[in-house]
């Protein structure tokens, strides 16, 4: 029989675990406080300061609440950040492509035409811009008021002092120069009580209603792209009913979100935006159909929304939050795609201009053609052709034209959807042959069996000055409207808001 033999501990033993065990449960307390510290802090950037006005629209307001937010918005004032399509800089984009000046005679475009920086540079650029003219009354200029929707908080601020849309759609441009002057912000995202996304553009509920949807059951996540597809959509100005809702902001968008749905509507209804100068075609200007355009791209079919790129989650310290630098992702690729991508940024980066680069060589392709549409239809009107003889290749050129702007004006489209926007291109590619190949043998009937010379449009003012538009004088006017006018409607909204009341919380 063996007798059990205790064992006893040496004492060094004990004590070792005893002072592990107290270091152990140190360290626990020491994250725990720093957890309960951190949530407090969080707590205390987000505790609300000041008590929102319902319809508040200056920015800075809402900031004091909300000081990430606030900070990483008024980072859109930043314009170092070019890539090879995009960024937070101005391009011009008539300088870059002066066919564009051509295509579009006739019309504004033409005049002045530059892709969209920041969002708080919104006022001033509508201001700056040779399209909004150069009003020195309220009542005058070649803009109807509606052209401040997609600018500011204040528009929803006054659609509801006026009494709906309708009643701030009336009127030129210039009329509400003095209540616009805070730059795209809070307000028009957000609902100031709850801070929920919210819609406060009414042409959006609408247009989803036309189509027998109701977007107050939107998802969030849905949310997190309908908040930009406020703006960055197609759109036109209605008049059917001039008298009581003139240029009333409409999305077309009944028939479906591609652009043979809306051309469909345009003609449907006998719409045109203008009538061109040279070719004489009834045209459709596509305005930025951003949103339609990546609802058809790979991202939105797998649920990705436009606030996953361009307003990513960054955290710092306890905090996470969202970043309101609303740019070209490529700014911030870590936030913005690796946290889905695990290739490197030069591949993510080199993806994204191999599809803009691809899909720019066929907008360049149709660019030319175009150009040479209009010119060749320029001269079968010189040469006695008809109306009868015109209307089938000017409805080719409507067409082509269409379905270029399209893809054109929809920026990031050729990354949001590059098959789409190929896809497109090449049916205005198309259309424009097509028109050409009519042009040809009209021209043949009337003796003309040449080519026909392309006019030397090398740069922005050479195309400028082949329209015949009088740059000097609309320079001039715009000169005189900046200096005068703009700085009165600086001063009155200043003094307007100076009355507006600031509720501290205690
Ligand atoms: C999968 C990521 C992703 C999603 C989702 C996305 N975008 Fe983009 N967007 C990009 C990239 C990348 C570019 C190209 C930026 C560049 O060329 O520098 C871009 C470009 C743009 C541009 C042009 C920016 C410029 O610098 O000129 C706009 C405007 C835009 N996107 C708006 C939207 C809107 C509105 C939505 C939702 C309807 C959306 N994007 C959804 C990644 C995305
Ligand atoms: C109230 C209208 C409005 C809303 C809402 C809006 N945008 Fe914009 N956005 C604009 C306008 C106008 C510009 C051009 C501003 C300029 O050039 O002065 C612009 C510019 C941009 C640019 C170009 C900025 C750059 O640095 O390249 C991007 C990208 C963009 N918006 C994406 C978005 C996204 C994403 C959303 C939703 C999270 C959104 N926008 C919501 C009106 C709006
Ligand atoms: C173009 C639309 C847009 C604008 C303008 C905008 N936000 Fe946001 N904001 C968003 C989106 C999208 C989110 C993400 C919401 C979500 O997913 O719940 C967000 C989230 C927030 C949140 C919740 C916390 C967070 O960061 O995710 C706060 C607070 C906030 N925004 C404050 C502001 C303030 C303050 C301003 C003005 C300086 C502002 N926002 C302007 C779209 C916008
Ligand atoms: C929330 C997740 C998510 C984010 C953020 C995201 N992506 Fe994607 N991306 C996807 C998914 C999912 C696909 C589809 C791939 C699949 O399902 O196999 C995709 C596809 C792609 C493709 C292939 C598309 C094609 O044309 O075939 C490219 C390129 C791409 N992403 C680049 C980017 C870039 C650049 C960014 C940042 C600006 C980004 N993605 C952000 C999820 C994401």
């Amino acid at each position: 029989m063996s007798t059990l033999k205790t064992k006893r501990r040496s004492p060094w033993v004990n004590w070792t675990l005893f002072i592990v065990t107290l270091a152990v449960v140190f360290f626990l307390g020491l994250l725990v406080s720093s957890i309960t510290e951190r949530r407090a802090e969080a707590i205390f950037a987000y505790k609300p300061k000041v008590k929102l006005n319902e319809f508040e629209p200056r920015n800075e307001v809402w900031g004091k609440n909300f000081p990430k937010e606030f900070e990483t918005y008024r980072k859109t004032q930043q314009t170092d950040f070019r890539t090879p399509h995009g960024g937070n800089a101005m391009r011009d984009v008539l300088e870059e492509s002066p066919e564009l000046v051509v295509m579009w005679a006739g019309y504004g475009f033409s005049k002045d035409y530059n892709q969209g920086r920041g969002h708080s540079y919104a006022i001033e650029d509508i201001n700056n811009t040779l399209r909004t003219g150069g009003p020195l009354a309220p009542n005058e200029g070649p803009m109807p008021s509606t052209c401040w929707t997609c600018k500011s908080p204040d528009v929803p601020r006054m659609m509801n002092e006026l009494g709906g849309p309708a009643e701030f759609y009336k009127g030129k441009w210039a009329k509400h120069g003095m209540e616009i002057s805070n730059s795209i912000g809070c307000a028009d995202c957000h609902n100031p009580e709850t801070m929920d996304l919210a819609i406060s553009r009414p042409a959006l509920v609408e247009a989803f209603e036309a189509r027998g949807e109701d977007i107050s059951q939107a998802t969030h996540q849905k949310m997190r792209s309908l908040v930009c597809a406020q703006c960055h959509v197609e759109y036109y100005f209605n008049n059917e009913n001039k008298q009581e809702r003139p240029n009333y902001l409409t999305f077309p968008w009944v028939n479906g979100f591609e652009p043979e749905d809306m051309l469909k509507y345009y003609d449907d209804m006998g719409f045109s935006d203008w009538t061109h100068a040279i070719s004489k075609a009834p045209m459709l200007k596509a305005q930025h159909p951003d949103y339609e355009v990546y609802t058809t791209g790979i991202h939105a079919e797998r649920g990705v929304s436009c606030a996953d790129c361009h307003m990513p989650y960054v955290s710092e310290g306890g905090i996470k939050y969202s970043n309101h630098h609303v740019t070209s992702p490529l700014k911030y690729i870590s936030q913005a795609c690796q946290t889905c991508h695990r290739e490197s940024e030069e591949t993510l980066m080199k993806n994204v201009y191999d599809r803009q680069d691809k899909v720019l060589e066929l907008r360049k392709k149709a660019e030319e053609l175009l150009t040479r549409a209009h010119v060749e239809a320029g001269l079968a009107w010189d040469n006695g052709a008809t109306l009868d003889e015109m209307q089938d290749i000017l409805y080719d050129i409507r067409v082509g034209q269409w379905f270029w702007d399209y893809v054109a004006a929809s920026h990031g489209g050729s990354f949001h959807s590059p098959v789409e926007s190929a896809r497109i291109l090449g049916k205005s590619i198309n259309e424009a042959q097509s028109a050409r190949i009519k042009l040809a043998r009209l021209l043949a009937s009337k003796g003309i069996n040449r080519e026909i010379a392309y006019p030397d449009i090398s740069t922005k003012e050479k195309a400028q000055e082949y329209i015949g538009l009088p740059m000097e004088k609309l320079k001039a006017e715009k000169d005189k409207f900046l200096k005068e006018i703009v700085p009165v409607w600086k001063k009155k909204a200043a003094e307007r808001e100076a009355t507006y009341d600031v509720v501290l919380n205690e």
